[in-house]
């Protein structure tokens, strides 16, 4: 597997564009199983975790071809409405094609993804949902195979114990082809919820409300396919930002939606960072000190846990004591001891971090197991001083579209190698 190596020092300068979401792009694909005919999807990301989820629905039957950010995907009807474990296992959102097989063909098996590295993550509030809407759920042999009695879903209303980002695209994708009305209670206010909810309007359903804590579906009986432009990745975004700003650098980034990094500019520019939307863009640049801040995780429109490292990553190099709490997931701070190791003093308890700004870090072989920790490592070989080697790039590849070319074009020394195990 190959590594990532990078000379720590350089001041990040000059502007890079941002990369379609993945996390947009996942839901939004697996909505190419509810309608018959060509669908275009268009700036995708080329990363890893879009090549599993092409793989499963070519494994389901679908067509799809990938090129030039452009994936297409000829919908067609199923023959087994089955996710394998071999593919779901390596990538947990694939379990994202369980709400349009149900709302399509009554009945699918989907491998139960099981926990991963930032902790449990059941899918029991997508399973009670599709309950609700009259499916009948059975867990055997690791997988959960659901079945609509009268073949077709019925309008429910579903209040979710806790907001769920993939629990409400699973069930928004669900209840669209429902009879009747659903509503979602307590849903998911992300921005990639709202970019699914954009799509399955464009292919011809109901849903209003998405981006608020109650989103409310009319049931239709048949979708068009659709061409459709994925928004900017607000986590790749927000990555680069506190690059910047760790690297005491100046850089604007395009093709951004800034109004989805309101959380994060907040915290940054309380940090000491300027932050400014320009045009389509953002632009980031630090000239003093970096002040101390403290960071809770929260569901969409508060703090993204998928910061959460890179940012606590940055309080390691402000003056002071920050304290960084992580609400969403159990076991997010696989990173703590790695950037410990390069010079960082945080002490990890539960879901609180407290960091101690240090004067500098010092570059070290690295490795975490988990895409946003292995970014908040890259960040720090940018500032650490001599060779930072992040091993097992295999994470970063999840969702990082050439991240080596864009902080290359910014300045840093930066390469892939061949690892050595
Ligand atoms: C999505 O994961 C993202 N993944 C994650 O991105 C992100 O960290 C997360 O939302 C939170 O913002 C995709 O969009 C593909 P959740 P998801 O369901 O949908 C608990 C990244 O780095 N929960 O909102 O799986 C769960 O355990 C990542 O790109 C239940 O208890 O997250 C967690 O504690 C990783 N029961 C919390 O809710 C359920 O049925 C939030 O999870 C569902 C979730």
């Amino acid at each position: 597997m190959d590594n990532i190596r990078i000379v720590g020092g350089a001041r990040l300068a000059g502007s890079i564009p941002i990369s379609g979401a993945k996390n947009a792009a996942l839901p939004i694909l697996c909505a190419s199983l509810l309608a018959d005919g060509d669908h275009v999807f268009r700036n995708v990301p080329d990363l890893r975790d879009i090549g599993t989820m092409t793989k499963l629905l070519s494994h389901l039957g679908l067509e799809t071809s990938f090129e030039d950010g452009v994936v297409r995907v000829r919908g067609c009807t199923v023959g087994d409405a089955d996710a394998p474990y071999e593919l779901v296992k390596q990538m947990r959102a694939s379990v994202l094609v369980l709400g349009p097989l149900v709302a399509r063909y009554g009945k699918a098996r989907v491998s139960l993804p099981g926990g991963c590295a930032i902790g449990a993550r059941p899918i029991d509030q997508h399973l009670r949902g599709l309950e609700a809407m009259g499916a009948k759920i059975e867990l055997a042999h690791g997988y959960v195979n659901v079945v609509v009695p009268k073949g077709q879903l019925r309008g429910a209303e579903v209040v979710f114990d806790i907001p769920t980002v993939g629990g409400t695209e699973n069930l928004m994708s669900a209840a669209v082809l429902a009879r009747g009305r659903t509503t979602l209670v307590n849903a998911a206010r992300e921005p990639e919820v709202e970019e699914l909810a954009r799509v399955l309007n464009k292919m011809g359903a109901s849903v209003e409300g998405a981006g608020t804590d109650v989103i409310v579906i009319e049931g239709v009986d048949q979708l068009e396919p659709v061409d459709h432009a994925i928004i900017a990745d607000r986590i790749e975004a927000g990555t680069y930002m506190v690059a910047a700003a760790a690297t005491a650098g100046d850089v604007f980034l395009d093709h951004v939606t800034f109004d989805h990094l309101e959380a994060l500019a907040a915290k940054l520019r309380e940090a000491g960072v300027e932050v400014e939307r320009e045009g389509s863009g953002v632009r980031v640049a630090r000239r003093g000190e970096l002040r101390a801040t403290s960071a809770t995780t929260a569901p969409h429109p508060g703090f993204p846990t998928d910061m959460q490292a890179q940012f606590m990553m940055l309080m390691c190099l402000a003056r002071g004591r920050s304290v960084i709490t992580e609400t969403i997931f159990e076991n997010r701070f696989m990173h703590v001891p790695e950037l410990n190791r390069m010079g960082a003093r945080i002490e990890a308890r539960g879901r609180v971090a407290t960091v101690e700004g240090v004067d500098s870090l010092s570059g070290a072989e690295v490795m975490a197991t988990d895409l946003r920790a292995s970014a908040s490592l890259v960040v720090a070989g940018l500032v650490a001083k001599g060779v930072t080697e992040v091993l097992r790039v295999y994470h970063i590849d999840r969702g990082y579209e050439h991240i080596e070319d864009k902080l290359r074009a910014l300045g840093a020394t930066i390469e892939r190698v061949p690892g050595r195990i």
